[in-house]
């Protein structure tokens, strides 16, 4: 499957099967292991289907999700509508724009399962830091830079292919090449790390 979006990063097509929900029984937790926390402003970018956003509509004061596929963010509109939330907004866009989209600077920008198919890391990392308050604060989680063929949920391999897969040290260099500085790492069992960076004025 592909995305023929301009602008859209490779190796980031939402799963179309159930296996995203057997591979992420608990996002909730995965969003306090890097740190979201209630009265944070938060902006989850490259929301996809809005399976974290919920999450950090639940646990955060506000959320944007901002994602490049209108109808993507018409699925997440829909689960967070569903649930009951209203502390959320739905921006479409490119990730590299979020600060102009966004507007008000964020407590945290958290992104999951699309760093690895960022073209110009350092480039986003900037506009992250762009979009932060003094202070804020910056999560990764990405797949480990493991063989596709072992990382299997449901019985198949899954994930990005094992080429665009991103070790923690290569992630830190590249966000770190962008302004901000690295304060934690994090293992996110099963198969993925995330790595948290702040803004250099913390
Ligand atoms: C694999 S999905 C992950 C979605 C969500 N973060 C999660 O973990 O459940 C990656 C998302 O990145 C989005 N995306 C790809 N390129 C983008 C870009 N240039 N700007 C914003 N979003 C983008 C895709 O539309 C897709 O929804």
């Amino acid at each position: 499957m592909s995305n023929t979006l301009p602008g859209f990063f490779e190796g980031t097509e939402m799963p179309t099967a159930g296996w995203w929900e057997a591979l992420w029984p608990d996002p909730a937790s995965v969003l306090a292991a890097v740190g979201v926390t209630q009265g944070m402003d938060v902006i989850d970018l490259c929301s996809g289907d809005g399976w974290f956003t919920l999450q950090i509509a639940k646990a955060a004061r506000h959320v944007t999700a901002l994602d490049i596929d209108r109808n993507l963010l018409d699925v997440a509109r829909h689960r967070l509508n569903e649930s009951g939330t209203t502390n959320c907004d739905f921006i479409e866009g490119n990730a590299y724009d979020l600060a102009k989209l966004v507007g008000e600077p964020a407590d945290f920008v958290f992104m999951a399962n699309a760093f690895h198919g960022v073209p110009d890391r350092p480039r986003l990392a900037r506009a992250v830091l762009e979009a932060l308050k003094p202070g804020g604060q910056f999560a990764i989680v990405n797949w480990h830079p493991r063989p596709r063929e072992e990382t299997t949920v449901l019985g198949e391999p899954r994930g990005p292919k094992t080429e665009l897969r991103l070790s923690a040290k290569e992630t830190t260099a590249a966000v770190e090449a962008g302004g901000l500085k690295r304060t934690r790492l994090v293992e996110v069992p099963p198969y993925h790390y995330g790595a948290i960076f702040s803004h250099p004025s913390r």
